[in-house]
């Protein structure tokens, strides 16, 4: 996923999409349940507007339950929306049956279908799985135009094998936050010190008790001070004997990303 947009590349992302739209029934749009608001590109709205859109929040294993089922009521007031783990394929199967009930296809031919999202939200993982064997495609290349290959979901639906990536959309800086939190959006904008600072000014604020339980420290401080803490408590030192933060922060977020401090949703209520 390492893609720096700038206008040109957006324009042919956005072209391509548009393209291959043509070509398809059902928009399956992949959000992150950790963020489903701030994973959400408008420009599919503008792009996507007459395809009938499945929304789907991938990651689901590692958001919070009760926002996951907030959120999805909120988004199925426009479209349909379901919440499915791609790793273990948890409410994959229910997929199929959606999108053949959206379609308007009445000839008997296959339902077709493409996943769009923006850069490390799941499509790769998302289509492998669905198709029960490695076919994705990558489309982390902007404007990287092939064939397009189908792949059979079952008897009814095909998706396209090279998903549809949109840029992270941020003007709001918290939106970048959380974006960068969910590794949407590369180190180049935001360093791991700045993700990981206000990653434990946000975990302080909503989970305070997660420092105690994923690394036995029993007061909630400052960032610097919660930083060294672990690095100390994990044996990251630099020569000579100070704690390498640097070193605390990739350890912190890495844990953040892989839900080992707990599930988490950015975007709240
Ligand atoms: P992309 O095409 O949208 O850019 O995303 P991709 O499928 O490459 O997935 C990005 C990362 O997210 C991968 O982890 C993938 O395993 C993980 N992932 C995708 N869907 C889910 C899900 O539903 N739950 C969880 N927990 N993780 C998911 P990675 O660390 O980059 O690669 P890997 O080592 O897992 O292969």
């Amino acid at each position: 996923m390492n893609i720096q947009w700038y206008p040109g590349h957006m324009e042919k992302a956005r072209r391509t999409a548009e393209q291959n739209l043509k070509l398809v029934d059902v928009v399956i749009e992949l959000l992150d349940a950790r963020a489903p608001l701030s994973s959400h590109n408008p420009v599919l709205d503008k792009i996507a507007s007459k395809k009938p859109r499945l929304v789907v929040f991938n990651k689901a294993d590692l958001a919070d339950e009760k926002l996951t089922s907030y959120w999805l009521k909120k988004f199925s007031q426009d479209s349909p929306a379901l919440a499915v783990d791609s790793k273990s394929r948890k409410g994959l199967p229910y997929i199929p049956g959606v999108v053949e009930k959206m379609a308007r296809v009445r000839t008997g031919r296959p339902v077709k279908c493409m996943v769009l999202g923006i850069p490390n939200v799941g499509k790769s993982l998302f289509i492998n799985a669905l198709a029960k064997r490695k076919v994705a495609r990558t489309g982390n290349k902007p404007g990287v135009t092939r064939g397009q290959q189908w792949i059979k979901v079952g008897k009814k639906v095909q998706l396209l094998d090279t998903p549809g990536i949109l840029w992270p959309k941020f003007e709001d800086p918290e939106v970048g936050f959380r974006l960068a939190v969910i590794a949407a959006i590369k180190e180049e904008i935001y360093s791991v010190e700045d993700i990981v600072f206000g990653l434990i000014e946000w975990l302080n604020k909503y989970s305070p008790c997660v420092w105690e339980k994923r690394y036995g420290l029993y007061s909630s401080d400052t960032p610097v001070e919660i930083m060294e803490q672990v690095g100390r408590k994990r044996g990251f030192f630099l020569a000579g004997g100070k704690v390498d933060l640097n070193r605390a922060a990739v350890h912190i977020l890495k844990e953040f990303r892989e839900g080992k401090l707990g599930f988490f949703t950015l975007d709240d209520s």
